[in-house]
């Protein structure tokens, strides 16, 4: 495989991560960059320069917005969970990205890059997926614009996420399994990368902030809607910042759309769930950042979780799209710059989460999510501190896997 360094200028690392990205394409810090076979090169690159003149375009972005209002219902709503304020203690606000058409965060991205791909002329769409939110929401913007598409899953996602695995083929995907590794995402990924070098006309809708330039900031940017809107949200409703906002991060899609909002505000802190499975235990954890090391790992230097001679482990989490051993680039420079904190929550903390949600408020929320909520739930004990928790998908796809 070779290494493509597209780094061009020095960067100043004591800034924001949008001055760096300026400064430096592709990198956040130390972090990013584009580690591709040459085939895929050019390809990335006329991605990038593409996108750069797409998010300038204002007749872009009003389509984009256009299919963000009338088709995926947004804004989605920052509720006041009232019951799960009192039963913890502190304020605690909900970003709904549950409502969302097609239940999760991901349809933002997806219906953002369809249009750059119907731009660049693609005849195909191509995609991973773990938990099937993606490759839902992918199929759902490729039957939505008329396009081919194929969905690339992990068997044992595949069977642990049925409901989903059955949505991607009604709305007309292709849907293709691996049973290599894990026969997760990482698996998943591989498989769709592995299409993508033999087939690099086809146009790869990467569903999380990970990968190789420019996918990390053309997800961020599309997933940034989450944390405008839960800013202006917070802003209108409570006349103040909050104390602190919480997601949960496999590659960290949601998580970066969320904190993109409020990484300016110093005095906002962030707090990250990681998809910690059965603890810190090696094989039995999918939490990246507190257990992970830097190095190249599909596509992009950032965390990965890795053995001493630097192979990507097996990794395990109860939720599909946190059961990843890498993480998207920038979440790496915030953990290392200290703006933001990541922690691991095990699956015993977010199934208990999912219940008291559920119990509390009305609201199933997806697995994947419950881990932020879990988090918040161990660290929020002020009665006066304020904060967002970003509820990332909705639960239907996992009460089935009888989880309580
Ligand atoms: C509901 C939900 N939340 C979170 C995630 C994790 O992805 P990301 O870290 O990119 O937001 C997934 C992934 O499939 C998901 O389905």
């Amino acid at each position: 495989m070779n290494t493509i360094n597209i780094n061009t200028v020095p960067e100043n690392i004591n800034n924001t991560t949008d001055k760096i990205e300026q400064s430096r394409p592709g990198y956040f810090g130390e972090f990013g960059g584009m580690f591709v076979p040459p085939v895929l090169e050019p390809k990335l690159l006329k991605l990038a320069e593409t996108f750069e003149e797409l998010k300038n375009d204002g007749a872009f972005i009003k389509e984009f917005h256009y299919y963000l209002n009338q088709y995926v219902g947004r804004p989605s709503p920052l509720y006041f969970a009232e019951r799960l304020s009192n039963e913890v203690g502190s304020r605690i606000y909900l970003k709904r990205e549950d409502l969302n058409h097609t239940g999760a965060h991901k349809i933002n991205n997806t219906i953002g890059q369809i249009l750059v791909a119907k731009r660049m002329g693609a005849k195909e769409i191509i995609a991973e997926t773990g938990a099937g939110q993606h490759g839902v929401a992918t199929a759902t913007a490729a039957a939505l614009m008329g396009m081919k598409c194929k969905i690339f899953m992990g068997k044992r996602d595949a069977e642990r996420q049925q409901l989903n695995a059955y949505r991607i083929k009604l709305l007309g995907s292709d849907f293709i399994t691996t049973d290599q590794g894990t026969a997760t995402l990482k698996d998943a990924v591989d498989a769709a990368l592995g299409y993508y070098i033999e087939n690099p006309d086809a146009f790869y809708i990467l569903g999380s902030a990970v990968g190789p330039h420019p996918y990390p900031n053309m997800v961020r940017f599309f997933q940034s809607v989450i944390g405008t809107e839960a800013r202006n949200q917070i802003l209108q409703q409570e006349g103040r910042l909050p104390d602190s906002i919480f997601a949960c991060v496999g590659g960290g899609s949601n998580a970066i759309g969320l904190y993109s909002g409020f990484l300016n505000d110093k005095k906002v802190k962030i707090f990250s769930a990681e998809g910690g499975g059965e603890g810190l235990i090696p094989g039995r954890t999918a939490s990246t950042l507190v257990m992970g090391k830097p190095m190249v790992f599909q596509g992009t230097y950032s965390y990965c979780v890795a053995d001493a001679q630097g192979n990507p482990v097996d990794t395990y989490s109860i939720a599909a799209g946190l059961d990843y051993p890498g993480v998207g680039p920038e979440h790496a420079f915030l953990k290392e710059s200290g703006r933001a904190e990541y922690h691991c929550v095990t699956d015993n903390e977010a199934v208990k989460a999912f219940k008291k949600l559920s119990a509390l408020e009305g609201i199933i929320p997806a697995i994947e999510s419950s881990h932020a909520v879990a988090l918040a739930m161990k660290l929020l004990k002020d009665k006066n501190q304020l904060s967002i928790i970003n509820l990332s998908g909705r639960g239907d796809k996992d009460v089935d896997r009888k989880l309580v």
